[in-house]
């Protein structure tokens, strides 16, 4: 079969190639992988080598399941799903049932394709975050993948939301969205926030961190800017509040259905930003990288395939 498959000499260190079929585990379903999309951390794990030179990239994918779990567990053959699995990038993924959610005949596999890791970043770090029901939420570079379903969710749990970003044209949207304000970089804001949901790092982090009102949480999710944080001396030193580490750990099969659901009551809309053949991945990389793509950019494989 065909994937797309990390190669630090490659474009983007992805291209496509012929891979072996996926075996399936006694408890994971063979999924005929429709759509996938691209996240910002395929292409660092590409290119840091979290994911080793020769093996299947990606993380998001949606599609039909060809052939389901020997166990008896999970969804029949024929089954719409999306899913949060290793080695997504693929004609065929092995995904373990957990990692898995139904898709209902009115949600567009394209758009749940796009769920998964950045949707599933923003639904838990928000949960870690507590109660948010009228409280001043800051959503830093709301205009990509996670940031785009952090302020459509925190909005929904009835925060006041402020959506940062790197420039006007990127801001557009986001309104509608459902930020109360949105705002190009973080110099203009003086009023405390009691949540962060940080997505870009660096001086933003710390900036961020000196909005945080006391009692405040601050959730780092990622660091686009791949710059350090500065702290100036003693700004961590005053009344308590945290800065806390987050990772997308575990099967996520429960969050993906909560954000289908979403989805499908119209409730969530899911903003594709760019989309085309996985043929085209290098393509989608770069503009991904270069901050052009407008929430997420979703590969389709199958059309390709054939
Ligand atoms: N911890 C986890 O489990 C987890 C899960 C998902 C994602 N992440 C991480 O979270 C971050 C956001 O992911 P994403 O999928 O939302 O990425 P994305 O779609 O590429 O969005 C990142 C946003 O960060 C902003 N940004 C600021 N400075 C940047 C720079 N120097 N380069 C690129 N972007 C910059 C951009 O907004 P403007 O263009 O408006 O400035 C961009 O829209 C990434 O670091 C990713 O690796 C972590």
């Amino acid at each position: 079969m065909r994937a797309l498959i990390v190669d630090p000499s490659a474009p983007a260190a992805l291209r496509l190639a012929e891979v072996s079929e996926p075996v399936a585990g006694p408890s994971q379903v063979l999924l005929e992988v429709h759509h996938a999309s691209l996240n910002h951390g395929d292409l660092n794990d590409a290119r840091s080598g979290r994911v080793a030179p020769g093996a299947v990239l990606g993380s998001d994918a949606a599609g039909v399941v060809a052939q389901a779990a020997a166990d008896g567990s999970g969804p029949a053959a024929g089954t719409r799903v999306v899913a949060l699995a290793p080695g997504a990038f693929a004609q065929r993924s092995a995904v373990a049932v957990g990692a898995l959610a139904e898709v209902p005949p009115s949600v567009d596999l394209a758009e749940a394709a796009a769920l998964p890791v950045a949707g599933v970043a923003a639904l838990r770090a928000l949960r870690a975050a507590g109660a948010v029901l009228g409280k001043r939420v800051l959503v830093t570079g709301a205009s990509g993948g996670v940031g785009r379903f952090a302020v459509r969710l925190a909005a929904h749990a009835g925060a006041y939301v402020i959506a940062s970003v790197g420039s006007v044209a990127r801001g557009e949207g986001l309104a509608e969205a459902g930020a109360d304000e949105v705002v190009v970089g973080l110099d203009g804001l003086d009023q405390p926030v009691e949540v962060v949901l940080d997505n870009v790092g660096g001086a933003q982090l710390v900036a961020a961190w000196e909005l945080l009102a006391p009692g405040g949480s601050l959730q780092s999710i990622g660091w686009a800017a791949g710059e350090p944080a500065v702290f100036p001396p003693y700004s961590t030193v005053g009344p308590p509040k945290s800065l806390t580490s987050f990772l997308n750990q575990g099967e996520a099969g429960g969050e993906l259905a909560t954000l289908v659901r979403l989805v499908a009551a119209g409730r969530l809309a899911v903003e594709v930003g760019w989309r085309g053949s996985w043929e085209r991945a290098a393509e989608a990389a770069e503009a991904l990288r270069g901050r052009r793509v407008r929430g997420k950019a979703v590969l389709d494989v199958r059309s390709a395939a054939g």
